[in-house]
């Protein structure tokens, strides 16, 4: 981020408004009513279909985001791994309190670096290329949506998850990545269908490796 908080790449214009009151209540400035709100909506930064890029609609998004507020804990350390919408709903839970938990994002897609500290530049290509707010085991749950559904990307991105997670992994991916999911992490597919606020065209399930009404 450069030194003027106008030229916010890739947010939308209401996103940037938002941002820029933001670091304006930083600053000591009086902060107008909803300015976070809209800042962590879901869909504040625009779908990139180039870089796989497919929000849930903002239910799904709170299911998920209480269901990991949940596991983590009271003060519980929280990973989402390119799953942007999940992290925003987080945020937001904690805002109106709800929450208690530290949540950072993992990302390919640098217009997520607006969020600041809380922003992990992440390739999974690379999956352990990580800095030192992202050190082993110390994250009580990892949540994680690859960007594609290939053998090869679950892999390493499983690698990067285990790496982090103290032990409890929540995966969203298609079905067709079921036996992946178990082979690779222990995951057992959840009867909670996750939802796009585009329709996908393959079919598209929630994955965890603990006890989750998820599941039933
Ligand atoms: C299928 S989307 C999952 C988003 C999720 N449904 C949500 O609403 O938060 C895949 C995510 O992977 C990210 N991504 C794309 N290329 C990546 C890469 N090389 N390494 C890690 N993440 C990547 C995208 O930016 C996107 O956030």
């Amino acid at each position: 981020m450069g030194d003027s908080d106008d030229d916010v790449p890739g947010l939308s214009a209401e996103a940037t408004a938002a941002l820029r009151e933001f670091y304006a209540e930083q600053r000591g400035r009086q902060e107008p009513a909803g300015g976070p709100e809209r800042l962590y909506s879901v869909g504040a930064v625009q779908e990139d279909w180039r870089m796989s890029q497919f929000w849930y609609d903002d239910e799904t998004a709170k299911r998920l985001a209480e269901e990991i507020i949940q596991q983590a804990g009271k003060g519980g350390r929280i990973a989402c791994l390119s799953s942007p919408s999940v992290y925003q709903r987080v945020k937001r839970l904690d805002l109106d309190g709800s929450g208690d938990v530290s949540v950072v994002l993992l990302e390919y897609d640098r217009r997520f670096s607006a969020y600041g500290d809380e922003f992990i530049y992440y390739d999974y290509n690379d999956p352990l290329c990580l800095p030192e707010n992202a050190a082993p085991h110390s994250f009580d749950i990892v949540v994680a949506d690859p960007p594609y559904l290939s053998e090869e990307c679950l892999s390493k991105v499983a690698t990067t998850v285990k790496f982090l997670s103290k032990g409890k992994i929540l995966l969203c991916t298609g079905a067709i990545m079921e036996e992946h999911a178990e082979k690779l992490m222990g995951l057992k597919m959840c009867k909670f269908l996750p939802k796009h606020s585009h329709n996908l065209g393959n079919e598209f399930r929630c994955y965890v490796n603990y006890e989750s009404h998820l599941l039933l």
